[in-house]
């Protein structure tokens, strides 16, 4: 077949009817978990300054420098479509005095995101989240339920075999020497390592560690790692929230090379992840952290913070994989069949009066076809089938047919609502 001259952009797509539900469900299981933790919803502009990104994700990150859809206004503003959502919200938390508030602040959001990637499995160029954001608290404890919440979610989204990987990458305090510690054991071995992993070296060292390139892996395999070179503080928040999530028997494991691919992490670092192998490639459906240092980055403001986002896209994929079900949100008992264009006027009337008691009725008015509207019928799966022809029309009536025995009561039309709703509870 012949392509047609528009299509959606690379990387980003439709969301189809099908598919629908399943972000419905997701939504919902979301919404149901924030209200129960009490978390607020909020909703930021798609787009921000671009700086807000490139200060609060880091200059040298793949997400600002390559992925980034930038555009210009005609007052010269350089504006951003937003590629994550946790800068937005501790922008937001700044400019509207959140710190004045209990805290912590809790939100949470649901929403589309925009990274130019290479567009494969998994990796769209509009994709959607959700999100979970903890402000104005340090406590490990936080960073256990955030991990939970997420993982929970993902239960009762009836996804199984996934698992925490966990890991913690320090701070300001102690950072700083693992980091020359890693840049020394890569530069003896710099004649190993991709082109780049060599570019990583100089701009994110760091980030060498979750290369996945099979050379590389060799060598990161005897890297220093973070977690045996944590400083006081941040070994004992580490500790702690591991044992928080022992209480709560959350499956986890140690990924001591988990560094992710934003710079205003610091502590907890944390993905979960499916362990079937085509999930592997897709990647994680969910990812975070504590950022304890991006209140200082964006506004000089000590802001404790913790959470996290899941791809929804990801997860429809991995439901759909696992035929997991989900139910359509609506089902339709009822269908008009109207004939005639007096028929076709009441029935407008009446669907009103069906409306009000949120009975939910199918029709097909652009058909004037019994046969067809019947066949309509059966393909919704309504119970009840109610026929408006010229006859009934002129004397008030309708016709209900019961769609499994095919018995027909005509009744008065004024009585019809009352009658279903009737019948419907039986
Ligand atoms: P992230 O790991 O970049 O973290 O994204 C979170 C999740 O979004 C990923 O685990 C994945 O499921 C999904 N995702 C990311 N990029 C794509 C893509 N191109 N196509 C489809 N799905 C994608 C963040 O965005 C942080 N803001 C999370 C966070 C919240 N950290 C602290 N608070």
């Amino acid at each position: 077949m012949k392509k047609p001259r528009f299509q959606s952009p690379t990387g980003m797509h439709d969301i189809l009817p099908e598919l629908a539900p399943y972000f419905q469900k997701i939504h919902k299981t979301a919404e149901n978990t924030a209200f129960f933790y009490n978390f607020g919803k909020i909703e930021t502009p798609i787009l921000e300054k671009a700086e807000l990104f490139s200060r609060g994700i880091g200059i040298a990150t793949d997400i600002v420098k390559k992925e980034m859809f930038v555009l210009k206004t005609k007052g010269g503003d350089e504006l951003a479509l937003r590629p994550e959502g946790t800068a937005p919200i501790v922008r937001a938390y700044i400019e509207h005095g959140m710190v004045n508030l209990p805290q912590p602040v809790k939100l949470w959001y649901f929403g589309p995101f925009f990274r130019h990637e290479n567009p494969q499995a998994g990796r769209y160029r509009q994709f959607w989240q959700f999100g979970f954001e903890v402000l104005g608290e340090k406590s490990p404890v936080i960073d256990a339920q955030i991990i939970q919440i997420f993982y929970n979610i993902l239960k009762s989204l009836r996804l199984k075999d996934i698992i925490v990987e966990i890991n913690s990458i320090g701070d300001s305090q102690c950072r700083p020497y693992y980091k020359k510690l890693l840049v020394n054991y890569f530069k003896s071995r710099e004649g190993s390592l991709c082109i780049d992993c060599r570019r990583r070296l100089r701009e994110n060292p760091l980030r060498v560690l979750d290369c996945k390139e099979e050379k590389c892996r060799r060598v990161i395999s005897q890297a220093p790692q973070m977690i045996d070179h944590l400083c006081q503080e941040c070994h004992n928040h580490f500790k702690e929230v591991l044992e928080f999530l022992e209480e709560i028997q959350i499956p986890y494991v140690l990924n001591p090379y988990l560094v992710r691919g934003l710079d205003y992490y610091t502590k907890t670092v944390f993905e979960i992840v499916s362990q079937g192998e085509s999930e592997k490639r897709t990647g994680s459906l969910a990812g975070g952290g504590r950022y304890d240092a991006l209140g200082k980055i964006l506004a000089r403001k000590d802001i404790p913070a913790m959470g996290g986002a899941a791809g929804i896209e990801r997860i429809v994929s991995l439901m759909k994989e696992k035929m997991i079900k989900v139910s359509q949100p609506y089902e339709i008992k009822v269908f008009l069949a109207q004939l005639g264009p007096l028929a076709k006027r009441k029935g407008l009337k009446l669907l009103e009066e069906f409306q009000k008691r949120k009975i939910l009725i199918g029709e097909s008015f652009g058909r004037d076809s019994l046969k067809a509207q019947m066949a309509r019928a059966h393909k919704l799966g309504a119970r009840y089938t109610l026929i408006l022809g010229q006859k009934e029309a002129l004397e008030g009536t309708i016709i209900v047919r019961d769609m499994a025995s095919g018995k027909q009561d005509t009744i008065k039309l004024e009585k019809v609502v009352k009658e279903i709703e009737k019948r419907l509870k039986k």
